[in-house]
């Protein structure tokens, strides 16, 4: 969850200070998405970069003697905020990331996780590309893109810059945001993106035609030389495969020399409306897309506004175009094209520019209401994201990087030692089970402060596990040093990165879940749920007695992000339950066993923190013993009843409460017909979620409570993302 901002000005007079505080302020409203590290892109080839928020940036660029007053006709300036998955927050790791740092010859902003870095890598520096400077998975891009422009230029190729794109995102595999821009094409600007939002923003102050734009395809620029005079004729990429290589060699017929660039003289030369001998003299390029000429026919000056997120364009500019999956946007001369590498039946054949109606905070919140609400919603792709690169599904294999050189040390340990707080606390409750089962590792799991009051006795051959979306809780970061005094092992599962617990700890998995701003705790549970899984998976990938079950988990995984996609469905059954059942209530209980007992407490936590309505999650085994002196017919009760060996005990639990006149809320799997049965004719209320295997059921058992607690908020009118009392990093004792 990274930031990109973009900035292109042609024929409108902006000084070097303008154009850096477009760039910044463009940062600052992207800063909420991520922030670790930032960096720009100016000039021909000018790279400034800082780790922190924007404002450390700021310092940065004061800190450098350039000339504010500098005054450029036409600029292609790219900037990124950053919260790094793949590289610690180090400068070096900051984007944008350059092809070389001698000149900086392509350079990019990158969102998005390229999974075949690797191999890309190993390539380009077996072509003697060896030049990487960080830990990034986004610097390949940028190399790629000089591999091939220099095998293009020694064959006496130089392709346009689209058509480069089109053979770079050929051999990228993974998602993508995407800015590029180089010295070899002066003021261009490439805009590319797949399963990464990217949009453009147009700016203009002439009355242009800004409805649409026609989207290119190479078969259409090949008819079309009556009205591309400029536009060499063009063929489809032609992979010259050599079998030995990961990348093919391409060519392309001979392309025109980029035109030269605009200076200041091209803005006195639109002065004194000399703009027609300038286009010829400049070369300029035409298409069939002419959306950005003036009423006269001749180029207007304009600017655009590229980012992955409305918020920053906002300020400048309604008019916006949203780039769709593998659509390459080339803006150079002021204009804007789209290219498609391929003409897919029914494809849309134009992007349409569309004027936001949105206010500045409903576009950082996209369509949901509050923070809260966006990261429930975002947990399929945030569960996807923790298991992205990591799970092979095909192989049954799972690598967790940060863990792979410490397995055998942990796989010795005589015991395991769970440290967290809170929801996080919940998502080591939620796995110790199958922990215990796969590694075979006793594991005991310690809220922090408690860990800490009682002193607990921590020895040199523990390995201690310290969960926090954080990274700063300070309980967790004094048993953190408590037991790195003691001498043991400690391994963090941490959101975020380059956070105080995650450098402490001698070892840990990122759980990649993005930025997570709603002060109630979920999508990192549901990542930290899974980091966890995949952490035992890890442990016990030796084990030849465990491969069955470990198969079972790994496709059951593969299953959960569009499983939450199901579950999410749920939202209006839940939010009529809130409306009705469940309003006015004062208190109410979540019964679980088992696997579905961290649910129960999750539950009951998110309930209470965020409706401030009493909530208790009960070990369903325990009812008998206190608790179910509360039941009668007015206390609402939620019971976890979704199928797993404990069923036939979860049922005579819900039986008992039945008995008392209680009428529970079974949150069951899909067409049980235990609970189809019992909810025939009697008042039985079911909320069904999909199934999966049994130690993964928490994952898909918990957004309903997510979706409850927030309904149960919002009928309250409580600002869901500031309930009182709390803060988003708990940093005191
Ligand atoms: C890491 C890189 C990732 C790169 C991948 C492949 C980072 C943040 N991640 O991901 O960009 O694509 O290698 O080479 O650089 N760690 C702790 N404590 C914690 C969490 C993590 O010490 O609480 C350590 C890990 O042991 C590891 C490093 O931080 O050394 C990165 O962890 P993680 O991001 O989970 O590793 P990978 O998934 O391998
Ligand atoms: C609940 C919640 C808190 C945190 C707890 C630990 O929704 O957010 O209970 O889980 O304060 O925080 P981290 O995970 O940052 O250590």
């Amino acid at each position: 969850m990274c930031g990109i901002f973009g900035y292109c000005n042609y024929w409108i007079e902006k000084t070097r200070g303008e154009i850096l505080n477009t760039l910044v302020e463009g940062l600052e409203r992207l800063e909420y998405r991520g922030y670790d590290s930032t960096g720009i892109a100016i000039d021909s080839s000018l790279l400034i970069k800082q780790i922190g928020k924007v404002d450390s940036l700021k310092k940065e660029i004061n800190k450098i003697n350039l000339d504010l007053n500098d005054i450029f006709v036409s600029h292609v300036g790219i900037a990124h905020t950053r919260w790094a998955t793949h590289g610690q927050p180090k400068k070096i790791n900051c984007h944008p990331q350059s092809s070389d740092p001698d000149n900086n010859e392509f350079i990019i902003v990158h969102n998005g996780i390229i999974t075949n870095f690797r191999d890309l890598k190993t390539f380009l520096i077996q072509k003697g590309y060896n030049k990487f400077q960080s830990e990034t998975d986004s610097e390949c891009i940028a190399i790629l893109f000089k591999y091939i422009y220099d095998n293009n230029i020694q064959n006496g190729i130089k392709l346009k810059f689209n058509d480069l794109t089109k053979l770079v995102l050929l051999e990228l595999e993974g998602s993508y945001g995407l800015l590029c821009r180089s010295i070899h094409y002066h003021n261009e600007i490439i805009a590319t993106r797949k399963g990464s939002p990217l949009l453009i923003g147009v700016k203009s102050n002439k009355n242009l035609k800004m409805d649409f734009i026609d989207v290119e395809f190479p078969d259409d620029l090949k008819d079309q030389d009556d009205i591309l005079s400029d536009v060499e004729s063009y063929i489809l990429p032609d992979k010259n495969q050599n079998h030995n290589e990961t990348l093919s060699s391409y060519s392309f017929p001979n392309n025109k020399e980029t035109p030269s660039t605009f200076t200041h003289n091209t803005q006195n030369l639109i002065n004194d409306n000399l703009l027609p001998i300038a286009a010829n003299e400049f070369n300029l390029r035409h298409s069939q897309s002419r959306a950005f000429l003036s009423e006269d026919g001749f180029p207007a000056p304009i600017e655009f506004f590229l980012s992955s997120d409305a918020s920053s364009v906002i300020k400048h500019t309604k008019k916006v175009l949203f780039l769709e999956d593998d659509d390459i946007a080339h803006i150079y001369d002021g204009e804007l094209h789209i290219h498609r590498s391929r003409r897919e039946v029914g494809a849309s054949m134009t992007r349409s520019i569309q004027t936001l109606e949105m206010e500045l905070a409903q576009i950082m919140k996209g369509p949901y209401k509050h923070f809260m609400q966006k990261e429930i919603y975002e947990q399929p792709e945030s569960t996807l994201n923790t298991m992205r690169g990591r799970i092979d599904f095909d192989s049954n294999n799972v690598l967790l990087g940060g863990l792979t050189a410490w397995l055998p040390a942990i796989r010795r340990a005589r015991r395991l030692i769970m440290i967290a707080c809170g929801t996080s606390y919940h998502s080591c409750l939620a796995t110790r089970a199958i922990f215990e089962e796969l590694s075979e590792i006793p594991v005991s799991i310690e809220l922090a402060s408690d860990f800490l009051d009682r002193k607990s006795p921590v020895f040199r051959d523990d390995i201690c596990v310290f969960v926090s979306q954080s990274g700063e809780t300070a309980d967790t970061m004094l048993a953190l040093n408590y037991c790195l005094e003691r001498g043991a092992l400690t391994v963090g599962i941490v959101n975020t990165v380059g956070s105080s617990l995650s450098r402490a700890t001698h070892c840990g998995v990122h759980i990649n879940a993005g930025p997570e701003i709603g002060v109630a705790s979920t999508k990192a549970y549901t990542s930290q749920y899974i980091a966890l899984v995949m952490f035992a998976l890890s442990l016990s990938d030796d084990r030849v007695s465990k491969q069955k079950r470990r198969g079972e988990i790994i496709q059951g995984l593969k299953l959960i992000p569009g499983q939450i996609k199901a579950v999410l469905n749920l939202e209006p059954r839940i939010k009529e339950l809130c409306d009705h059942q469940l309003k006015n209530q004062r208190s109410l209980l979540l019964l679980g066993r088992g696997y579905q007992f961290a649910s129960a407490l999750e539950g009951a936590l998110k309930i209470k923190e965020i409706s401030y309505m009493h909530s208790e999650g009960v070990l369903a085994g325990e009812l008998k013993h206190g608790v179910l002196a509360l039941v009668d017919e007015n206390l609402p009760i939620i019971a976890f009843g979704t199928r797993d060996s404990l069923f036939p005990k979860v049922v005579s639990s819900i039986e008992q409460v039945t008995a008392r006149k209680g009428h529970p809320i079974i949150i069951c799997n899909e067409g049980d017909e235990v609970w189809t049965k019992k909810a025939e004719g009697s008042d039985l209320i079911t909320l069904e979620v999909p199934q999966t295997v049994d130690c993964l059921q928490g994952l898909l058992n918990i957004i309903p409570l997510q979706l409850m607690s927030y309904w149960l908020a919002v009928n309250k009118g409580i600002d869901v993302d500031f309930p009182r009392n709390l803060a988003k990093s708990v940093t005191v004792e």
